[in-house]
């Protein structure tokens, strides 16, 4: 299982945020991001993937779902990469940003730590690791179980990312519809992690 099963609702989000200014987390994350290189992983429409572009950054976006090439044109190619793949197969290159927007929730927990381990290996001395993440109060860690979904505590982030340090931690929480038309409660983990040095 993997986000929203249903073509026709997976296009349906795409349009929709295809068209939407870029998300004011990755304004946030942008003002602590240095260098050149980015990978945004679970890119989705890209709405924010052209946004680091048009930043200056070159840009590796990855996304399990292939409709997402719809929504980047020929000249979006110029500064991104588009890889269709889940992104615990992808081969992870040295960057100075790592993008992460309600994507890695849709890993098991043992995914999740094998792709976090290839993100700390991959970010530059100083890189910076921006992630939407999912809470433990979330409607789904309830409902959807059986899909081995990862809802983390901040605790348990700090202890997978220990020794790097933590920017910014912010958590919201709100009841709206997601992206497959079910009423849920969110539970959002936002986090800015830099690595300061090689561990
Ligand atoms: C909620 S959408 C977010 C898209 C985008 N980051 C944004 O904020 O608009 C989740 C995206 O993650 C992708 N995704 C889910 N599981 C994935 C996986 N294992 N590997 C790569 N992409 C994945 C989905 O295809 C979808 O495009």
């Amino acid at each position: 299982m993997t986000w929203v099963r249903d073509l026709k609702k997976r296009i349906k989000y795409y349009d929709e945020t295809s068209v939407k200014p870029p998300s004011l987390f990755l304004e946030q994350a942008l003002r602590y991001a240095n260098g050149t290189t980015a990978i945004d992983l679970g890119c989705g429409s890209g709405s924010d993937t052209k946004e680091m572009a048009r930043q200056g950054f070159k840009v590796i976006a990855v996304d399990i779902n292939k409709e997402v090439a719809n929504y980047f044109s020929k000249k979006d190619r110029d500064r991104i990469k588009l890889v269709i793949q889940p992104v615990e197969d992808f081969k992870f290159v040295r960057c100075d940003f790592i993008y992460a927007k309600s994507s890695l929730v849709f890993l098991s927990p043992k995914k999740f730590r094998k792709v976090a381990m290839e993100i700390k290996k991959s970010l530059k001395p100083g890189g910076v690791f921006a992630a939407r993440l999912w809470g433990k109060k979330d409607s789904d860690n309830k409902s959807r179980k059986n899909y081995k979904y990862t809802f983390l505590g901040i605790e348990e982030l700090k202890a997978i990312f220990d020794g790097y340090d933590f920017l910014a931690v912010n958590e919201h929480e709100e009841d709206k519809a997601c992206a497959d038309g079910r009423d849920k409660h969110w539970h959002f983990l936002d986090v800015i992690i830099k690595k300061t040095q090689e561990v």
